[in-house]
Formats: C-alpha cells, sequence, structure tokens
C-alpha cells in the first residue's frame, strides 16, 4: 500500500480541491477546473468539453491555449475523435502520438492551425453517466504527455464531476426559489372587481400602516388570510416577518408553547429550550387565525400580548418584551361568543379596533367570473393547454353555483376540471364538480344561504331538469309544471336556462 501520493502534483490537487467545490457558479467551476489543470499538467492547451445529451454532442465549454476562441465553434460528434471516443467509451485515453491513432480527428487542428502531437482524455461522469470530457494537448516543455500524467487527470476529472454536480444542484435551487418566489407572491395576490372586495382591499390599505388590532371575519374560504397577508406586506412590517398560528389546530399547551416558547423540561415534552412565534415575528405581525377556538386562559394572556406586548415562555418567570401587530381571524360571530361566555369582551374590544368583513362568493357575484379566470390561467399550464377556455355554458353555471365553499371551493372546483376535464380545449359544465353530480342534499349544501337563495338555486335547477327531460321544449315544460308558457319563459331567461333554442 502506499502511503504518499505518488506525484507531488497530487497533493497540490488537494488544496486546490476545497477552494473549487466551494465555488457554486457552473461556468467560473468550469473556468477555474481548466485553468487549474492547465497550470498542473504544463500543458500547451487544454480544453473541457460538456455532453449535449439530446443532439448526441459534445461541445467546448472552456479552453486555454493560442486557439482558444476559434475551438469554442466547434462541436463534436459522440464517438468523433479522441474526445468523441472517450465521451462514447467513457474510459480515460492517451494518444502520445496522435499521428499514429486512427481515431484521431485533424479537423480542428487544421482548421485551427494549432499543432497537436499528444493527447490526453479523460471522462467526468455523473451518475456513472459521462456528462464531459477533458482534454489536455501536449506539454509546455515539448515533451508528450505521460503515463503519469494520467494520474492527476482521474483526480481532476473526480473533482470535477462533484463541483459541475453541486454547482449544478445549487443552481436547480436557485431557480426553484425564484420560481417559488413567484408563486408565493402571486398568492397573495387578491383577484375582484366587487364593490365589496374593493372595500375590502381599501380598508386594509388603510390598516396597513398602523399598528392597529385588526379583525377578520368571513365564512371559511373567502380569503380572510389572504387579506391579512396583503396588510403585512403592504405596511411598514413587510421587511419582519408574518406568522400564522391556527388557534383550531393546537391544545392549549401546545398553543402556548408555539406562541411564547418555553424553557427546558418545562412540561413533559419539552426536552429543548423552544422560541416562540412571538419571538420569531418581533418587530412584524402575527396572524391569529380560528381566534374564537381559544381557551379562556389562553384569551387573557393574549389579551396582555395585545395591551402591553408582554408574554412569559412557558416555564420561565421573567416577562419578555416585543413589538407585535396583531390580526385574528374567524368565520364565527364573535359577537356571539361573547353573549355566550365562551369568548371576553375585553380581548373582544380589543380585537375589534378595526373589523374588515369579507362577504361570501354568492354575495359578490361580480367576482366569480373573474377569480375563475385568474384561476384558469393559474392551473392551465399544468395540463400543457394554453388555450384552454371555458364554455359559455360552464360560465353560467359558475355564475349561478350558490358556492359553500367560497373562493376556495371555486378555485378547488377549476383546478380539478383542468386536471380532469375531457374537453380537448375547453372546460365543459360537467367538468365542474357540482354540476357532474346532482346534489345529494340539497338543504344541506344550501346552508348558509338566505331563503331567496336557496329557493332560487332550487328553482333554477328544478326547472333546468325538467326542460331538459322534455328535450328543450318550453311548451312540453310549462305543460308539466302547470304554468303559463310566457311565465316560464320569464323564468328561462331569469334564470339564463338551457332551452333547444339558446342550447
Ligand atoms: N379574492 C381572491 N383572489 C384570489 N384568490 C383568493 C381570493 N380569495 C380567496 N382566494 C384563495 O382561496 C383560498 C382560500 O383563501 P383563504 O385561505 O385566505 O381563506 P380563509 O377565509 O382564510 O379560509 P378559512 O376560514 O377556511 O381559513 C386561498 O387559496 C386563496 O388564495
Ligand atoms: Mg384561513
Amino acid at each position: 500500500m502506499q502511503n504518499r501520493p505518488s506525484d507531488p502534483r497530487v497533493s497540490i490537487l488537494k488544496d486546490i480541491s476545497p477552494l473549487l467545490t466551494s465555488v457554486l457558479d457552473t461556468d467560473s467551476v468550469l473556468e477555474m477546473i481548466i485553468e487549474s489543470v492547465t497550470r498542473l499538467m504544463e500543458a500547451k492547451a487544454s480544453s473541457l468539453l460538456l455532453v449535449d445529451k439530446s443532439r448526441k454532442k459534445l461541445y467546448f465549454q472552456v479552453a486555454t491555449g493560442e486557439a482558444k476562441e476559434e475551438v469554442k465553434k466547434f462541436e463534436i460528434e459522440l464517438g468523433q475523435g479522441i474526445a468523441g471516443h472517450v465521451a462514447l467509451t467513457g474510459k480515460p485515453l492517451l494518444v502520445p502520438d496522435v499521428s499514429k491513432d486512427s481515431r484521431w480527428d485533424s479537423t480542428i487542428s487544421e482548421a485551427t492551425g494549432f499543432e497537436t502531437q499528444s493527447i490526453a482524455c479523460v471522462p467526468i461522469k455523473s451518475k456513472q453517466e459521462v456528462i464531459g470530457v477533458i482534454q489536455i494537448i501536449d506539454r509546455e516543455d515539448g515533451q508528450p504527455i505521460r503515463e503519469a500524467d494520467m494520474e492527476i487527470l482521474s483526480h481532476f476529472s473526480e473533482l470535477s464531476s462533484v463541483a459541475i454536480e453541486r454547482a449544478r444542484n445549487y443552481k436547480d435551487i436557485v431557480n426553484e426559489n425564484i420560481y417559488l418566489k413567484k408563486e408565493l407572491e402571486s398568492r397573495y395576490e387578491i383577484i375582484g372587481v366587487s364593490k365589496a372586495i374593493e372595500q375590502v382591499i381599501a380598508d386594509a390599505v388603510k390598516v396597513a400602516n398602523s399598528k392597529t388590532t385588526t379583525l377578520i371575519t368571513g365564512e371559511s374560504g373567502t380569503g380572510k388570510e389572504l387579506v391579512a397577508r396583503l396588510i403585512h406586506k403592504i405596511g411598514p412590517r413587510r421587511k419582519k416577518k408574518l406568522m400564522v398560528v391556527n388557534c383550531a389546530a393546537f391544545t392549549d399547551t401546545l398553543l402556548e408553547s408555539e406562541l411564547f416558547g418555553h424553557e427546558k423540561g418545562s412540561f413533559t415534552g419539552a426536552i429543548s429550550r423552544k422560541t416562540g412565534v412571538l419571538e420569531i415575528a418581533d418587530g412584524g405581525t402575527l396572524f391569529m387565525d380560528e381566534v374564537a377556538e381559544m381557551s379562556p386562559s389562553m384569551q387573557v394572556k393574549l389579551l396582555r400580548v395585545i395591551q402591553e406586548g408582554t408574554f412569559n415562555r412557558v416555564g420561565s418567570p421573567s416577562p419578555m418584551q416585543v413589538d407585535i401587530r396583531v390580526i385574528a381571524a374567524t368565520n364565527k360571530n364573535l359577537f356571539e361568543e361573547v353573549k355566550r361566555g365562551t369568548f371576553r369582551e375585553d380581548l373582544y374590544y380589543r380585537l375589534n379596533v378595526v373589523h374588515i368583513y369579507i362577504p361570501p362568493l354568492r354575495e359578490r357575484r361580480d367576482d366569480i367570473l373573474v377569480l375563475a379566470q385568474h384561476f384558469l390561467d393559474k392551473y392551465r399550464s399544468i395540463r400543457g393547454a394554453a388555450n384552454l377556455a371555458f364554455d359559455p355554458n360552464t360560465l353560467e353555471v359558475m355564475q349561478n353555483y350558490h358556492w359553500p365553499g367560497n373562493v376556495r371551493e371555486l378555485e378547488n372546483a377549476i383546478e380539478r376540471a383542468v386536471v380532469m376535464g375531457g374537453g380537448e380545449h375547453v372546460v365543459r359544465p360537467e367538468d365542474l364538480p357540482f354540476s357532474a353530480t346532482p346534489s345529494g342534499d340539497t338543504a344541506q349544501e344550501l346552508l348558509g344561504c338566505s331563503l331567496k337563495e336557496a329557493l332560487d338555486s332550487f328553482k333554477r335547477d328544478f326547472l333546468q331538469r325538467n326542460l331538459d327531460h322534455q328535450g328543450g321544449s318550453v311548451k312540453d315544460t310549462a305543460k308539466i309544471l302547470g304554468i303559463q308558457r310566457t311565465y316560464l319563459s320569464r323564468l328561462i331567461s331569469k334564470y339564463g336556462l338551457n332551452t333547444r333554442r339558446n342550447r
């Protein structure tokens, strides 16, 4: 066994290797590799070629030597010349005299006027696959490249694979981050044209500049969290964190330690010290979702945070001070909870300094189609169908539906219709979940609607089904229903129903 490297250059190489693998820009890594290899090998010229897998070609990524600029214009077929041969076989190759080797291709040498005597090539591999080749041409002292040089070259090829892989992974991560950031930003865009949503946005903008505690209410899926994020994003605290805590997701003990943190050993399971959300959000915003679900003892502690900005870590006697803006949300009627005695009145008034109410989607019908189009734009790229559009009937169905799950239901319905839908270029009514499966329990689905809305919804559905059953004939349907034809016609245009004629 050999304890010392056979070539002193190997230890120099080991010294520069950490440097090489710490550079994360692919182009710089490749340049550094070739510069070091040229210096260490005292080579006349060297180059690094990369494999273009789809075109089955090798191209010069980096080159040194007199002809380095011209060389970069060339591409080599896999299998062509010495480098092409090495890329194809994946094995290193030393050719001391190219004129005696049938694999030698003199095209580049002749075109650039660069005389070549000896060549050494080693493959660069990543996960068993050849991704490139390092090529050395002649030594500066005029001697041919020797077998002993191959060891150094092999070390270089290993180092190069690691460096390239790291740099490429890093690039992927950077790209992914850019993508995620864009994605996140677009997630906080509030879409809507109705008066109601414009009022919500205007109020959010107004409160954003202050520290005023704000209560956001509205049914599930109306966009409460979106509005909270908007307030944080456009206000002076935007550079600090917004922390979201869903009060319903924790037991009392866990919620307390989540918010305030705990000292090691303060309760069973507290195996180490934990920083609470309040400390992390210091200077920023705390969004307390489903605030009505808090226990009475936690309500007292939250009140203290809002009033004094102080709290105690679980298990710690000394209070901590933070600067936090609190935004709370609930889909319950908090005042009702106060009357029932489950929510503290003082906390209610503290939270309710500014109240933003987001009406359900069925009460701001102007937003339905704009939102639908927004979600279609968002999801159609997933299906790779850039031209996917709504069928006019689909628009009508969406416009008239009562959306018990609000914007979240609309978004889910469109995502599903885009991904699962059968229409080639259009989203059809039957692609919508509620249109495809006729309502099982209508009364249940209509919970939360006013009686008028429920009746309208029933009438629309009932009339359409009868019309369909009669093949769209207004005359026959009117007879079955026992109403005047003219009255049915009025209902048809009121509800935008389909008949034989307008189908
Ligand atoms: N006006 C809007 N524009 C664009 N997207 C919206 C809008 N309103 C809601 N959404 C989207 O609908 C989904 C539900 O919104 P969000 O989570 O803010 O609702 P929520 O009121 O907090 O619901 P829950 O009460 O269930 O927590 C999210 O994906 C959100 O991005
Ligand atoms: Mg929410």
